[in-house]
């Protein structure tokens, strides 16, 4: 069965500003979605919202997979279901090894058995592919990282989580373009039947790479359009304001 993430006019807030504003979207595994947006639309909450973050407080609508809600669900829940967050802005995390870390990730996430030798030599395989050599196993979870290594980290836990719906927030932002083709070869690698990615992204430089089947666009916390590749072109071409304007006007 083919599952599906719908989200049903969505409200939320975070430290009462409203965030998020009636947003409506529909991802079915398989597909790849780009969500666009000027800075401060919502971007980031949407994807908080979506993993439950606990500073954001949906305030009206539904998020459902496979028409259940999720909406009183923990993170560590909604993980198990089968949604991962790649973060902007990743967090160091002084103490706990990244090598350890993946480990968790894939016994708690996706009940993984794989005996631990076998594990991390498919885990090196991952590293290795995104550019890092194994001392980055013992070292802690982004802490002394570059931006790219960061965001390049990212992508060996969602290699490692293997998720229904991949969630990458601005996961191009300050990587050099040859990190770029690395993780755009990478999510192209993954793509397929059992995995949705949705990729919110600032520009359209990502998705020259890593082609959407769908492109939104998010202004003031709701999706104003939604179209083809085309939109990320045009919104290249002739940026933001055009999509503002054209809204004001009609
Ligand atoms: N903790 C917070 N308190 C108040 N406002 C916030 C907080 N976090 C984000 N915002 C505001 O919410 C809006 C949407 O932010 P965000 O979702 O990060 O946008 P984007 O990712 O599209 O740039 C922005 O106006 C931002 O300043
Ligand atoms: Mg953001």
């Amino acid at each position: 069965m083919v599952s599906v993430l719908k989200i049903v006019d969505l409200h939320a807030k975070v430290e009462d500003k409203e965030v998020l504003k009636g947003l409506n979207l529909e991802v079915k595994q398989g597909e790849v979605h780009a969500i666009m947006g000027p800075n401060g639309s919502g971007k980031t909450s949407l994807a908080y919202v979506l993993m439950a973050h606990p500073r954001y407080k949906v305030t009206q609508g539904d998020i459902l997979l496979d028409g259940q809600s999720i909406l009183a669900l923990r993170t560590d829940q909604r993980a198990k279901l089968g949604l991962f967050l790649g973060f902007q802005y990743p967090v160091e995390v002084p103490g706990l090894r990244f090598g350890s870390f993946l480990r968790t990730l894939a016994t708690e996430v996706r009940g993984d058995k794989t005996p631990l030798s076998q594990f991390y030599s498919q885990v090196k395989q991952n590293l290795a592919r995104l550019g890092f050599d194994e001392s980055f196993l013992s070292r802690s979870l982004n802490e002394g990282f570059s931006g790219g290594e960061k965001k390049r980290a990212e992508i060996v836990q969602l290699m490692v989580s293997r998720p229904k719906f991949a969630v990458l927030d601005e996961t191009d932002s300050g990587l050099d373009v040859d990190a770029l083709k690395v993780v755009s070869e990478a999510i192209n690698s993954m793509r397929g039947p059992e995995i949705a990615f949705i990729l919110i992204t600032h520009y359209q430089r990502i998705l020259k790479y890593v082609r959407p089947d769908v492109v939104h666009i998010l202004v003031d916390g709701r999706i104003v359009k939604s179209g083809d590749y085309s939109l990320a072109e045009e919104i290249e071409r002739k940026g933001y304001e055009s999509i503002k304007e054209a809204m004001t006007n009609a």
